[in-house]
């Protein structure tokens, strides 16, 4: 398939910038829509110079009334990427950006549910846990769901997890040697690294026990090392972006026909999924959770839940621990919506 048109919701943003700039590089894309409640113009004439075969066009709306601009930036969209919203400042928990992104999300759901419904979906903006939870029921409630399509996206914390192994290891290994499974959420402890399985693991059992603490616990906090690092300016945005092209090329791969494109992501369980049943049962029996799933033409085909039998005895602590929090984010997700 090629021909495709993407849409970045916050194109003008921290994320949004060079999330499109990655995306221009991208030649199954044909049209690269930007949208943004600020400087869209700018960006798109930056972004339109590039000599990739793609189109960059901008969209602004010019009031808070206006939706004409996102469903023209959205209409016969294929895959729509989510990063708008407001990031953190030091001090902030992801939870504490419900209050503004809830809204946000909210709105742009219900601009993808009238333009382009059969659209991929990826949500950036946070908090992830509670954000996915909102765009699904508002979804449900246009009667236009497909859970096959809809991605929180985690990988960054697949991509620290692979860097922050690496970097213990300098001699031995290179960051891109390895593809940790990051499963849980996207937040604090709702991360479960599982360095436990798969090439990680030989690494990993040379670690001392306050090694393997330490290093679970930056996956999990490490967000905050860019929050404090910025101090005051903002969350990830480079990383981020990187991570989050990183799954939507993943889709656009598995869509044009790549067999075997696996990614973590965090999903609505859902019984048109292979594996969602046994997953959920695995997980303490919540709607939504980030786990590696098999990608083809119509999106998610299959949940690799199997690796939860693999897990350690100390993955299974923080697996409950992630469990427990996660409830609570997704239950204010879905309270929000039906408001
Ligand atoms: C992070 O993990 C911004 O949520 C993003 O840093």
């Amino acid at each position: 398939m090629s021909g495709l048109k993407v849409s970045v919701l916050g194109a003008a943003g921290g994320i949004g910038q060079p999330l499109s700039l990655l995306l221009k590089l991208n030649d199954k894309i044909d049209q690269l829509s930007l949208f943004d409640v600020f400087n869209t113009p700018g960006v798109g004439a930056d972004l339109s110079h590039i000599n990739t075969d793609s189109s960059a066009k901008a969209f602004l709306p010019t009031s808070k009334e206006d939706t004409t601009q996102l469903a023209e930036a959205l209409k016969g969209s294929n895959l729509v990427i989510i990063p708008a919203g407001v990031p953190r400042k030091p001090g902030m928990t992801r939870d504490d950006l419900f209050n503004i992104n809830a809204g946000i999300v909210k709105s742009l759901a219900e601009g993808i549910a009238e333009n382009c419904p059969e659209a991929f979906v990826l949500i950036i903006s946070n908090p992830v846990n509670s954000t996915v939870p909102i765009v699904a029921e508002t979804l449900k409630a246009k009667g236009v769901f497909n859970a096959k399509r809809l991605f929180g996206v985690t990988t960054l914390d697949i991509v620290r997890a692979n860097t922050f192994i690496s970097q213990l290891f300098p001699e031995e290994s290179k960051a891109s040697d390895f593809n940790i499974n990051v499963i849980g959420g996207h937040s604090g402890e709702t991360i479960v690294p599982l360095y436990s399985v798969g090439k990680s693991k030989s690494f990993y059992e040379k670690l001392s026990e306050q090694q393997k603490n330490d290093l679970i616990h930056r996956v999990q906090f490490g967000g905050d090392e860019v929050v404090q690092a910025k101090n005051g300016t903002g969350s990830a945005t480079l990383s981020m972006a990187y991570a989050g092209y990183k799954l939507a090329e993943s889709i656009l791969n598995a869509v044009s026909g790549k067999s075997d494109v696996v990614e973590c992501t965090f999903l609505n369980f859902d019984d048109s999924i292979k594996g969602s049943k046994e997953a959920k049962k695995l997980v303490g029996d919540l709607d939504f959770f980030s786990l590696p799933v098999l990608l083809g033409k119509n999106g998610i085909e299959e949940v690799k839940y199997e690796i939860l039998n693999e897990i350690n005895d100390d993955e299974k602590k923080l697996l409950s621990v992630a469990i427990e929090q996660l409830s609570k984010n997704i239950e204010k997700g879905v309270e929000f919506s039906k408001k």
